[in-house]
């Protein structure tokens, strides 16, 4: 079979804070998936509670077409089911033809590993990294480590559970990195339980907020730092792509700034950066991407401080914002490849992975 004629499910929505993401980035996805490629398309919308519905494709197209979000429509007739070793189904039973799946689903039960899992157990190919490559780029903590083992430089971090007093806590802030200094949910996205804390009164509300995501917090030294995001493509061998800028008008790139102010940061592609460290950063970024186990796909965060000049890694998303003005797409566009041959792309990784896979006996003795 080629590639150029699969039966591809678009999967959206999602039970996750970034929902409404999910929404708008599928919107360009399906759309250029139409435009460009010859897939049979299928799509499938996720709903808060974490049912699937299949959608009415001319419905959805007309929607992106419109330049609107995509919409769920959760009648019940529409739900869709995940059989382990056979694929999707529909309620009645009556199987839907799937080669390939391509996930755009941000954050929880979505790019976290979870929805990875049950396409395995599935046997359905998807775009993306698989169970480990999702779970770890989600987690900010393991992240870290695994670069640190890898000698790259990550922002002097420290890490708090709920048991910890925020007295016991803001001692060690001071000792161990001063402030101010982020607090952040391990497992989040979107800047969504993120604040940043500028002396001891501030702390406490800032770990509620955090504690209301995750149960396990990260501390950082908030740095002068210049954001710059890495587009990386590819599996095995992964290419970056000239880097581009995040200049926040916020505080910080927080979530108003990234969804609900359209003057709240100017994305700029490519960074206006000296050849050598958009190099540095671009070989940084394919480490970082190969030391949590990524594949197909992923945006790879980094800070320059404004003063040393020092780059650190800060964060990895394997299934970043993908709308046609994200920055993902975009620096990839910018670096000469166009979004509807970066989806083909993404679609051809995933059958190679799935090529990979089946020539692993999984019964061997
Ligand atoms: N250590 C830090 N120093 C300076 N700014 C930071 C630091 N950590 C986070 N930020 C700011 O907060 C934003 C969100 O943090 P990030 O770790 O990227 O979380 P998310 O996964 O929600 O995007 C960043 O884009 C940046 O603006
Ligand atoms: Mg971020």
């Amino acid at each position: 079979m080629t590639n150029n004629n699969l039966s591809v499910t678009l999967l959206y929505g999602g039970r996750s804070p970034e929902h409404e993401v999910s929404l708008s980035s599928a919107a360009g996805v399906l759309r250029a998936l139409n435009d460009n490629t010859g897939h049979t398309l299928t799509v499938i919308g996720i709903s808060r509670e974490g049912h699937w519905f299949i959608q009415d494709l001319e419905a959805q197209l007309h929607h992106c077409r419109e330049g609107l979000p995509l919409s769920i429509d959760t009648t019940a007739e529409r739900r869709v089911v995940v059989i382990p070793g056979a694929g999707l189904a529909r309620r009645n039973g009556s199987a839907l033809a799937t080669d390939c799946v391509f996930p755009v689903l941000h954050g929880s039960y979505g790019e976290d590993g979870t929805l990875q899992g049950l396409l395995e157990m599935a046997f359905i190919p998807y775009v993306g990294s698989g169970v480990v490559g999702s779970s770890v780029g989600m987690d900010k903590l393991r992240s870290k480590q695994l670069w640190q083992q890898n000698d790259l430089a990550v922002v002097p971090y420290l890490t708090t559970t709920r048991d910890e007093p925020a007295g016991g806590l803001h001692r060690r802030i001071q000792t161990e990195l001063g402030y101010p200094v982020f607090v952040k949910p391990n497992a989040a996205g979107s800047s969504i339980g993120i604040s940043r804390v500028a002396r001891e009164e501030e702390l406490e509300p800032a770990l509620q907020r955090a504690f209301h995501v995750d149960s396990c917090v990260l501390v950082e030294a908030a740095l002068p730092v210049r954001e710059i995001e890495t587009a990386v493509l590819g599996n095995e061998t992964p290419r970056a792509f000239p880097p581009g800028e995040v200049i926040p008008t916020h505080e910080f790139y927080d979530y108003d700034a990234k969804y609900t102010d359209p003057d709240g940061a100017q994305l700029v592609a490519p960074a206006d950066l000296p050849a050598q460290t958009a190099e540095q950063i671009m070989e940084i970024s394919c480490r970082a991407f190969t030391a949590v186990a990524a594949a197909g796909l992923a945006r790879v965060d980094s800070f320059i401080h404004r003063e040393t000049g020092e780059v650190f890694l800060n964060e990895i998303n394997t299934i970043p914002g993908f709308t046609p003005i994200s920055m993902y797409p975009r620096m990839v566009q910018s670096g000469g490849v166009p979004y509807g041959e970066l989806l083909q792309t993404l679609i051809t990784l995933a059958m190679a992975r799935r090529d990979e896979q089946s020539r692993i006996d999984y019964l061997a003795r």
